[in-house]
């Protein structure tokens, strides 16, 4: 059940139909890919392309219609959807693009919070949640809740709290769509700086070309196809 690759992410052969009443509505036509720690990844492609498909799969949010999904090796096609959950919850951390914060908790709840789906928070847990919030620029402001905080803020926020587990793999959905420029500028170089300091691989997905040119490796989505992958030193030929 486990394979013996080395890749936090390993997507196999995937494809993703919906049905809707009599219809199929192919998503995903066959996807293949492994993500490597330490690297960002970055999934472009237009609305509609199949990106957040991808990833609530990558996500075992969802199972795919064929094909596999590998997390650390181990083949989540295999397991129920208790250990699916005990599985995400303990190896992948997620950024939505509407951060999901709850509103009535502090940054710094927010943050306990995701350590509390595993095991019972202690000081080490409590103290990691500190030194995240810190290091992304909110000692100050550990204490306020999502609606005094900025939009840059509060996804600040949602980065600590997908990191606090110190997860294999980060899935973040335009994690910049609803940010100005300048500040999802700022948030990519974050993830920039986390990817290379943990082990972990984090896949972007966006529509935003300039937000990838900085990713280690960009693979192209159409039609539920990947069409091509470039790597960064063919990037910064
Ligand atoms: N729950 C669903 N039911 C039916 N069709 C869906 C569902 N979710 C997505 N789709 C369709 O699958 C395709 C890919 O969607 P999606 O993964 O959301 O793309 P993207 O994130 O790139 O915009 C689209 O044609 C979309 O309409
Ligand atoms: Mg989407």
């Amino acid at each position: 059940m486990k394979d013996n690759s080395e890749h936090p992410l390993r997507v196999v052969d995937v494809e993703k139909i919906y049905k809707v009443g009599e219809r199929d509505y192919p998503a995903l036509r066959g996807v293949s890919l492994a993500a490597n720690r330490g690297e960002i990844l970055a999934i472009l492609g237009p609305s509609g392309s199949g990106k957040t498909t991808l990833l609530d799969l990558m996500g075992t949010l969802d199972r795919p219609t064929k094909g596999k999904i590998f997390i650390d090796g181990i083949d989540t096609s295999n397991l129920n959807d208790t250990e699916l959950s005990a599985l995400r919850n303990k190896k992948i951390g997620f950024i939505f693009q509407s951060y999901n914060l709850v509103p009535y908790l502090s940054a710094l709840e927010n943050v306990e919070l995701s350590m509390l789906a595993g095991d019972s928070l202690n000081n080490e847990g409590k103290s990691r949640a500190v030194s995240l919030l810190t290091e992304l620029g909110l000692g100050e402001k550990m204490e306020k809740k999502p609606r005094e905080l900025s939009g840059g803020e509060q996804q600040r926020i949602a980065i600590a709290r997908a990191l606090v587990n110190n997860p294999s793999i980060i899935l973040a959905d335009e994690p910049t769509g609803n940010l100005d420029t300048k500040t999802s500028e700022a948030v990519i170089s974050i993830l920039n700086r986390m990817s290379s300091r943990n082990s972990a691989a984090i896949v972007l997905v966006t529509h935003e070309e300039d937000l990838a040119k900085d990713s280690d490796r960009i693979i192209r989505l159409r039609d539920g196809r990947i069409e091509k992958e470039v790597r960064k030193h063919d990037k910064d030929k």
